[in-house]
């Protein structure tokens, strides 16, 4: 019963490869999970606008595959040293080969799924759903990892063998752990892209799928992130400082020590503030828009760069101060 669609999910046949588009801490988390599960991945990311010094250095270009692959590559590279043997086949790194959404857009009509995992702006996934549309084929699935961004805004402008493959497919963070996918249909996904999307979910990947409605944040995030909100709140109006909070929300409540602001830093701190304007942008709701206005605790971190662990600093410094205390 409930909204679960698992019960649903008849057996459909395996699919074996994928592309990922975008390598940041969603995308390359869920490249390892399809390549956990046997499917080949395709790891896509923009092609850098700009040479780094060393690459300058050592007489690289712009032109050469090693350059253009940086950011997929990098990815790769971080995932390789972190995940855990243990939960991880060895080889499963091997099952992802790392490219470049120009050079290797043709290389999409190999995948039968495709996850655009990008930056959390509409203008920038309008435009790679336009890449994509370029070159679809029957059948090939697509979707979005959006946070909450409205499926019908960003298939605007697609035609209708598009609108009728893609969906949103939600991954929680980091998706190694969070068993939970968001399944999102727009106005004009077939039922056979939603049935084909869940058994993947869930009989390769063993997530547990729920169907959300297009609303903005979908289901989990609306809450989570409103409650995220207001901790930064009681914070600031009572005083505590971050590792209070994370003490106090966490271990003492017996919730993981991920529970604030360390989840926070994962999430990535700029990520977040999309996710806010984005909320403001589509509710309806005025109390909805006030709850939802940038805490000015998190515009100042990000100004400073300060996004999260994909940074290296957000809420936590990873240079601790002589103190020893890391906040
Ligand atoms: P991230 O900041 O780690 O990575 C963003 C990726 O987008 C990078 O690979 C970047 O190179 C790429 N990108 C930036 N500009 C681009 C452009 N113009 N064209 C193509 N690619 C571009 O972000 P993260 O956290 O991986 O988020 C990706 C998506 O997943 C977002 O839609 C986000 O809302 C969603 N999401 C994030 C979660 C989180 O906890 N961070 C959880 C669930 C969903």
């Amino acid at each position: 019963g409930g909204n679960g669609v698992g019960e649903r999910s008849t057996p459909s046949p395996a699919i074996r490869r994928a592309a990922v588009i975008g390598s940041g801490v969603m995308g390359a988390g869920i490249a390892a999970q399809l390549a956990n599960a046997g499917i080949r991945v395709l790891l896509l990311d923009v092609p850098p606008a700009s040479l780094t010094e060393q690459e300058a250095r050592s007489g690289a270009t712009l032109q050469d595959r090693a350059v253009r692959n940086r950011l997929a590559a990098a990815s790769l590279a971080k995932l390789a040293k972190q995940e855990p043997p243990a939960l991880y086949e060895a080889s499963f790194i091997h099952r992802i080969a790392a490219g470049n959404l120009e050079d290797d857009l043709g290389r999409l009509g190999e995948a039968e799924w495709i996850v655009e995992a990008v930056v959390e702006r509409l203008d920038v996934k309008r435009s790679v759903f336009a890449r994509v549309e370029s070159v679809l084929r029957p059948g090939t699935l697509v979707s979005s990892n959006t946070s909450g961004l409205s499926v019908a805004a960003m298939t605007e402008g697609r035609g209708e063998a598009f609108r009728k493959q893609f969906a949103v497919t939600h991954f929680f963070n980091p998706p190694r752990h969070m068993k939970l996918v968001e399944l999102v249909p727009g106005p004009d996904t077939a039922a056979g892209t939603l049935s084909r999307l869940a058994a993947i979910c869930e009989q390769q990947l063993g997530k547990g799928v729920v169907l959300a409605k297009d609303t903005p944040n979908f289901i989990a995030n609306r809450i989570g992130t409103y409650g995220m909100l207001t901790t930064i709140e009681a914070m600031r109006a009572f005083g505590l400082g971050v590792d209070e909070v994370d003490a106090l929300t966490g271990p003492a409540m017996g919730r993981p020590k991920t529970a604030t602001f360390r989840m926070l830093d994962l999430v990535g701190l700029d990520t977040l503030l999309h996710v806010l304007d984005n909320v403001r942008e589509r509710s309806e709701d005025p109390s909805e828009r006030d709850a939802f206005a940038r805490p000015p605790v998190l515009e100042a971190l990000v100004a400073n760069g300060w996004i999260g662990e994909k940074a290296g600093s957000g809420f936590y410094r990873k240079i601790k101060r002589p103190g020893g205390r890391s906040d």
